[in-house]
């Protein structure tokens, strides 16, 4: 009797035999995750994957690419940018997780926008009025104040306003040898009525980092890498869920074509003229609504 062949040893059933035999078996490898929540974003994920790669006949050079490009992007990533969260971002997957994890439809809590890749724990904390601008800059001024108000409407004392934004060469301080530590940067309290009040210099857009494999992307896509001006926020107060947004001016033309799909309407300010010590500058008045719950902050980015 001739020896059995490797295909008489294991029962035919449980070996591919094409494309969509594969998606049942590697479905069931994973079956055993004791983790419920692995268990079925892991299947999800991989049966999305499986039919992209039918549906649209991936080949394997088109496959090779694609891991080149994941290989560039964690590769991009160091203490002074976040490639990744970069290309989640032009995706829209970053905006996506934002709205959908901050709906807003049945509170009054302000629209989330996404985190993007430049915020930093720990700015230096500021006295009210104080300005962020670290460094003397021949720049409009740009006054900002508010109320940071809880679910009933009610003002919150001792809530915490961190605003972090570009400078107006469109560059975050830690990208910018020319810029001070913490510049455009800073972290303000709340007085008794809730109030907060900062200065800084106007915003002005910029373009998303374009040397890393993102750059690329952008570049095949002909899609164009300014957003439009905006100051990042991130407000919290114990008790309640940690608001992370932007304002965006209501006169920016580029309100309509953010390469991260980061506006929505509620997240456009009116920015006013106005003379400031005299001089033409900006005034913005925002308020903030948070939603009770856990005061959990986001990992930064960059360090
Ligand atoms: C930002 O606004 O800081 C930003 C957001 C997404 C990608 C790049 C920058
Ligand atoms: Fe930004």
């Amino acid at each position: 009797m001739p020896p059995p062949q490797a295909a008489d040893a294991v029962a035919p059933t449980t070996l591919p035999s094409t494309p969509e035999t594969l998606l049942p078996l590697v479905l069931k490898a994973m079956e055993g995750s004791p983790d419920a929540r692995l268990r079925g974003l892991m299947a999800s994920l991989t049966t999305h994957l499986h039919q992209f790669v039918i549906e649209n006949a991936v080949t394997e050079a088109e496959f090779e690419a694609a891991v080149e490009f994941l290989i560039g992007i964690g590769q991009a990533t160091g203490p002074k940018k976040n490639e990744v969260i970069l290309a989640a971002d032009l995706l829209g997957v970053s905006s996506l997780v934002a709205v959908l994890n901050n709906p807003v439809a049945a509170t009054r809590e302000s629209h989330a926008a996404l985190l993007g890749p430049f915020w930093r724990a720990h700015a230096p904390g500021c006295e009210p009025g104080q300005s962020i601008a670290r460094q003397s800059i021949d720049a409009p001024v740009l006054e900002v104040q508010g109320t940071v108000l809880g679910a009933a409407g009610q003002p919150l004392a001792g809530a915490t306003v961190d605003v972090w934004h570009a400078s107006p060469d469109g560059l975050y301080e830690n990208q910018d040898a020319a810029q001070p530590e913490m510049n455009l940067r800073g972290r303000f309290t709340t007085d008794a009525a809730g109030r907060y009040r900062l200065r800084t210099i106007v915003p002005a857009g910029y373009p998303v980092p374009t040397d890393g494999p993102c750059g690329g992307l952008l570049r095949a896509q002909q899609r164009s890498a300014m957003r439009p001006a905006h100051l990042h926020f991130m407000v919290s107060s114990p008790g309640h869920r940690v608001l992370v947004t932007q304002v965006f001016p209501h006169d920016d033309a580029r309100l309509a074509s953010d390469p991260v799909f980061g506006v929505t309407a509620a997240l456009v300010g009116r920015f006013e003229d106005a003379l400031i010590d005299g001089q033409p500058g900006k005034r913005l008045q925002h308020d903030f609504h948070l939603s009770p719950g856990e005061m959990v902050f986001p990992k930064p980015p960059i360090p």
